[in-house]
């Protein structure tokens, strides 16, 4: 489709990627839809690619969600994250117990619909709930015929040779409609340019990190001049710095996943206000919608790894004791249910988890790679649970809005990323995929979004 124009693309070495998703997404705009499975190691640079191909694609249709890496997945999380721009039918099936057949063919009409092209993107897809897995798997034989592309980002060193989604992916190999892309990590001369003035020796930033951009950004970020070890020592330096206050504040934000509100950060801590800006002045987290967020997945990964197990579950009691205070409905059994594994709270954990078998999730430690164990429940899907999230009593945002982050993230300042060490950055996937260690957002609505 002609009409489609694509402006230059700011980020380092992916002019190539670009054209790729260009051209898919004008063979979808002309009405042979697309699904294209964006693959790379954690941190590559997959959601800036995305992000990017998006903004220089202008005022497109984009649905935009993401999977978490909760012990029990909440069913449809993508989808619910897209709920505001859905159709009121899809909406409507999403505030209450989805019928996942219902829900994947009102989908489908959403895709072909007269609403125009449209963009979906199902973020982070090595978490999904196995009710997305059989939505991706639906829409993938049906989207031919539609205006529309998705695409599904993907940790590659997440998913293993038994993990869902590599099975997803093997069933729609001979589709088509599917199309393949793998984001590289960056080469010495990326890396390099990066690091222009500054005092950072860029061979060695390269040998240390490989090229991975996160863990480049993340030391550049910092204005060092010499390179950590590994990407969590990066970030936990930068931690390090911070005053007894904000670290805690900090601690408390990573026990609640990569976003949350600002009040639930200072009721869950005991902290106040200036103690998260602080963590945001220092560049670990940014204020992102009144809420706020780590810079990264694998920020939040190498705090968490490094708070001692004792105190995580004192906070994950206390944030269990803050979200189970909120009215019935607000807050997601699933994550109550989740704090309540990570406290070792036995009875809260059985409150809260609906039995097994009344939901389509399937269980996180069938995850290839993300070691993640089983978890004992599952949730309903579509069951109400991503309320308003209002502070209580008005809490004012403990981030000004003045501190939004950057969105375009090509250059390294304010630094964001880290975990993982060196070339294979062993730690990403190791500390990502660790059950205690890693939650991610909160669904829309949620207080702890
Ligand atoms: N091509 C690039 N040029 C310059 N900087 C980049 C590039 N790609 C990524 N970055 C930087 O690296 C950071 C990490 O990128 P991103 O969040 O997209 O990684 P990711 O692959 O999605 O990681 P994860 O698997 O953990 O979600 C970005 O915030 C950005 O600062
Ligand atoms: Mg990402």
């Amino acid at each position: 489709m002609d009409k489609v124009t694509v402006g230059p693309c700011t980020l380092e070495e992916r002019d190539g990627e670009m054209v790729s998703l260009t051209r898919w997404w004008r063979e979808a705009c002309a009405g042979t839809g697309r699904l294209v499975l964006v693959g790379g190691d954690a941190g590559a640079g997959k959601t800036v690619l995305v992000e990017e191909f998006g903004r220089i694609l202008g005022d497109v249709r984009l649905l935009r969600g993401s999977s978490e890496p909760l012990t029990t997945p909440i069913a449809f999380g993508p989808l619910r994250d897209m709920a505001h721009s859905l159709s009121p039918p899809l909406r409507q099936k999403l505030t209450g117990p989805a019928d996942p057949v219902e829900a994947r063919h009102l989908m489908l009409d959403e895709l072909r619909g007269g609403a125009g092209p449209t963009l979906v993107v199902f973020e982070d897809a090595h978490w999904a709930d196995e009710a997305t897995l059989d939505l991706l798997r639906f829409l993938g034989r049906r989207i031919e015929a539609c205006p529309a592309m998705l695409v599904v980002v993907y940790r590659q060193d997440e998913v293993g040779a038994r993990h869902p989604l590599r099975v997803l992916a093997g069933d729609l190999a001979a589709l088509p409609v599917v199309r393949r892309l793998t984001v590289p990590m960056l080469s010495e001369a990326a890396v390099a340019r990066l690091a222009e003035g500054t005092d950072i020796d860029p061979a060695e930033l390269y040998r240390r990190t490989g090229g991975n951009a996160f863990f480049v950004t993340q030391v550049l970020g910092d204005g060092r001049a010499t390179v950590p070890p590994t990407v969590r020592d990066a970030v936990l330096a930068r931690a390090a710095r911070l005053e007894p206050g904000a670290r805690e504040a900090l601690d408390a934000l990573a026990c609640l996943g990569t976003r949350a509100a600002p009040w639930l950060v200072e009721a869950v801590s005991g902290r106040a206000a200036d103690d998260l800006d602080a963590c945001v002045d220092r560049g670990l987290v940014a204020a992102d919608d009144g809420a706020v967020a780590f810079r990264h997945e694998l920020v939040r990964v190498a705090v968490m790894e490094a708070i001692p197990p004792g105190r995580a579950a004192a906070l994950h009691r206390r944030a269990l004791a803050v979200l189970g205070a909120r009215p019935p409905g607000e807050v997601e059994p699933a994550r109550l249910a989740d704090h309540a594994e990570r406290a070792d709270d036995r009875a809260a954990v059985l409150a809260y988890a609906p039995p097994r078998g009344t939901t389509g999730i399937h269980a996180g430690g069938s995850h290839g790679g993300r070691g993640t164990p089983p978890p004992r429940t599952r949730s309903v899907p579509g069951q109400p649970g991503r309320g308003p999230g209002r502070p209580p009593g008005g809490t004012r945002p403990a981030v000004s809005s003045r501190r939004r982050p950057r969105r375009r993230p090509a250059r390294p300042a304010g630094g964001r990323r880290g975990v993982a060490g060196g070339r294979r950055r062993p730690s990403a996937g190791r500390g990502a995929g660790r059950a205690g260690d890693h939650r991610g957002a909160p669904g829309p609505g949620d207080p702890a979004r």
